[in-house]
């Protein structure tokens, strides 16, 4: 994720909204966000439900709302939950009772705020998840995300052909997984997208994971912490690569990706091909000079422009757009969603995808 100037974040916003105008995309209809029929004031308050500061997006993001959402004409009431899922749920609460017209939700845990969502349906507000699904729930309208499956693929797929270029001397790797927070509905998507690529892979003797520790349930790092991450590698790495030479990592995110290099780095140990998500900037960084191999770039500006849009469609009473009427289903519903597209960054391309980030100045290989 990339910090852009206020300024710049402001255009993004008003050039998505144009784009939008122009009738890009497929429009469905199938939604019925409740309050699509009659529209509200364009000063409406908006919330924005955020989780914790677990990586740069979310901060980048709160700015942006803000930012965004005035410029647009709405008030935005947009809160950060670092106190857990108790306080976010309080958050919800509070922004319904400050008659909120529409909720925009990235959830700690998608699964634990049916009551204040139902809540929120009562009131005549319009739901939508923002990145990560909101689960169980019947009380959810839209959806707006990267394609969460697709960054596992091709995280999955980064791996292999990382594999190929740096321990191409083998045909046959070894691998450890890790996987992202089980409260968060995001984590098993991405795992499953990469599971995809890799466990045919495994399956045919390619890739061998030592620990045997391949299931969901084996991997996860609660919380999304670094320090969670760092400690299961850790004892890993003394169980299991005492004499064998561990190839290659699947990280979910930079946060965790960067935690399993600090472990590999305190046992003394060769380089392990390190995949990871964000576009951090520590983590560009660390991959330019040749160390991280992969990390996905979702542009956090998209991503919030795209949910200001649906605010404002539903402002005027229009249904908003979506792209995909098939791929996400919470439990109860298929979702209607606006996805965007996740794009893979290495070394090779991160010049050309990061050429508008002012922040990083010129990317040179070292
Ligand atoms: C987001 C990732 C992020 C992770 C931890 C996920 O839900 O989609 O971009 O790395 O949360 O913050």
């Amino acid at each position: 994720m990339r910090k852009f100037a206020k300024a710049a974040a402001a255009l993004v916003v008003v050039s998505a909204l144009a784009l939008s105008g122009c009738g890009s995309g497929r429009t469905d209809t199938a939604a019925s966000g409740s309050a699509s029929a009659a529209g509200f004031a364009k000063d409406a308050v908006i919330g924005v439900a955020l989780p914790q500061k677990t990586s740069e997006n979310w901060v980048l993001a709160e700015g942006l709302f803000n930012d965004g959402l005035k410029t647009a004409g709405f008030t935005p009431s947009v809160q950060f939950a670092n106190g857990g899922v108790t306080e976010q749920q309080n958050q919800i609460s509070a922004m319904i009772e400050k008659g909120a017209k529409v909720l925009i939700v990235g959830a700690i845990d998608g699964s634990q705020l049916g009551t204040q969502l139902d809540a929120a349906k009562k009131a005549g507000i319009t739901v939508i998840a923002y990145d990560r699904l909101l689960t169980n729930t019947p009380s959810i309208d839209y959806y707006v995300a990267f394609d969460n499956f697709k960054v596992g693929v091709l995280q999955g797929e980064a791996l292999l052909k990382g594999l190929a270029d740096r321990k191409g001397t083998k045909t046959k790797w070894n691998v450890e997984l890790i996987a992202g927070s089980p409260d968060d509905s995001n984590a098993k998507v991405f795992f499953d997208g990469a599971m995809s690529v890799l466990q045919p892979k495994i399956a045919d003797g390619t890739l061998t994971v030592l620990s045997k520790q391949t299931t969901f349930e084996q991997v996860v790092t609660q919380g999304w912490k670094a320090e969670n991450a760092q400690k299961r590698m850790d004892t890993v790495l003394s169980g299991f690569y005492q004499k064998a030479e561990l190839d290659g990592i699947l990280s979910p995110n930079d946060t965790l990706a960067r935690a399993a290099m600090a472990s590999i780095a305190a046992a003394n140990k060769p380089l392990p091909v390190v995949t990871g998500q964000d576009s951090e900037v520590e983590s560009v960084k660390s991959i330019m000079a040749g160390q991280q191999y992969s990390t996905i770039f979702k542009d956090t500006n998209k991503l919030v422009a795209q949910s200001i849009v649906m605010a404002q469609a539903l402002q005027q009473g229009k249904t908003p757009e979506v792209n995909d009427t098939k791929s996400y289903n919470n439990g109860i519903k298929v979702v209607p969603s606006y996805l965007l597209a996740p794009v893979i960054v290495t070394k090779d391309n991160a010049a050309t995808v990061y050429a508008n980030d002012k922040t990083l100045g010129p990317l040179t290989k070292g």
